[in-house]
């Protein structure tokens, strides 16, 4: 990525990472960029950095712009590696005594990554920075995600550095969301889903706060993704949607299948809950990635998780998908499971103790079929598709 100007001296400097396709266990088949800002007043700020390994190429970036010596103030918006792994590099190329703006919360963490006693100046809401005739105003955003996040406002051009807030993880030559093809609603509401969706109270919370400071946001730049420029609000509008969960007529079928039976039960129950009117969609656990399954769950009304048992146990992928669904906690959900097996059958019963462990009450104890289901069973399994299928049309309204 070259360093782009998006405002009268505000570059965009980060880099893009074309071939990552996997951030930390979430699918990122669009790559994704670690976006960073050098702001150029009387005095020069840079937020953020950006992943270790491309240190050089930000280094290069920014000293397209000016000299990296001549940076007066760093801020540091979030301590997790993808946006503070290049500080050793930066502050050695500024200079290790550069004030290094943080919160509260990122003054305890970045020494704990980094072990250096750099110049640290921890901030709270509502404290500002002068830059000359630029002013950053401070926001901490505890929690959204880590207990270190804030976002740093720009008054004077009304700009949002918002961090992993916003962001979609897409790299691609363009600079602004309303300069792409994509559909660029999809990949923030992908991050929403796998990074944020835990965070929404909070995050609904932040929003009305930000509302209550009167700011104007002409530009919101995430680090990562395009820029929101055109209708920011869109996105915020967007957010407060996936905050509340309104859960549409949806069911998703997640399961994994060793001999294709549970898949059969799958596809039966499927075209039950269609019969009911709703939409419904099986998702192999080996044929559709863990986080494409969350963002599809996040506005769905039904989970319905099925497993083969192996060896007394869950079948391995659907054990992963719980522990990383129990993680996210989806809300307001209707639970079922269902299964193939053989002589023992446990994972209907483990399915539906984890459903309840996320607060998703199952509705009933399952559906279990041994071995491979004939016409009897596949007709049993339509049924108790219809059934989840009414009982989704009774808490979303005909
Ligand atoms: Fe993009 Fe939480 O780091």
């Amino acid at each position: 990525m070259k360093p782009f100007e998006i405002a009268d001296g505000v570059y965009s400097v980060g880099v893009t990472d074309w071939n990552i396709r996997d951030f930390h266990g979430y699918s990122t088949p669009s790559g994704t960029s670690y976006n960073a800002f050098l702001i150029i007043d009387d005095k020069i700020a840079l937020i953020d950095t950006v992943k270790h390994q491309f240190a050089n190429q930000f280094l290069d970036n920014i000293s397209k712009i000016i000299d990296p010596g001549k940076i007066d103030y760093i801020i540091s918006n979030h301590t997790e590696m993808d946006h503070s792994g290049s500080l050793p590099e930066v502050m050695h190329r500024v200079g290790s005594n550069t004030p290094l703006y943080c919160s509260k919360m990122g003054h305890k963490n970045l020494p704990l990554h980094f072990r250096q006693n750099w110049n640290y100046h921890p901030v709270k809401t509502g404290e500002e920075l002068s830059l000359g005739k630029k002013n950053l105003v401070f926001l901490e955003t505890k929690m959204i995600h880590w207990p270190d996040s804030m976002f740093s406002y720009l008054k004077e051009d009304g700009i949002l550095f918002s961090s992993d807030g916003f962001g979609q993880h897409y790299a691609g030559p363009e600079t602004f969301t309303d300069e792409t093809s994509e559909d660029i609603f999809a990949h923030a509401k992908k991050y929403f889903a796998n990074i944020l969706l835990l965070f929404a109270p909070r995050i609904k919370k932040l929003i009305s706060q930000v509302g209550d400071l009167g700011l104007t946001i002409n530009t919101i730049c995430p680090d990562h993704g395009l820029f929101w420029r055109k209708n920011p609000e869109k996105i915020i509008e967007a957010y407060l949607k996936w905050c509340d969960q309104v859960p549409e007529k949806k069911a998703v079928i997640v399961y994994d299948t060793m001999w294709k039976s549970t898949e059969a039960m799958a596809e039966k129950i499927a075209e039950g809950i269609a019969d009911e009117g709703i939409y419904a969609k099986p998702m192999h656990l080996r044929n559709c990635h863990r986080s494409d399954i969350i963002t599809e769950i996040m506005d769905a009304k039904a989970i319905v998780v099925g497993s083969p048992t192996m060896n007394n146990n869950l079948f391995p992928t659907v054990s992963d998908f719980l522990t990383y669904m129990k993680g996210l906690k989806p809300q307001d959900k209707i639970g079922a499971a269902f299964g193939s097996y053989g002589w023992s059958g446990e994972a209907v019963k483990q399915i539906n103790n984890e459903l309840t462990a996320m607060n998703i009450e199952p509705v009933d104890p399952g559906l279990r079929i041994q071995y491979v289901p004939e016409q009897n069973g596949l007709d049993t399994c339509h049924a108790y598709g219809k059934k989840i299928g009414q009982m989704i049309n009774d808490s979303t309204g005909c």
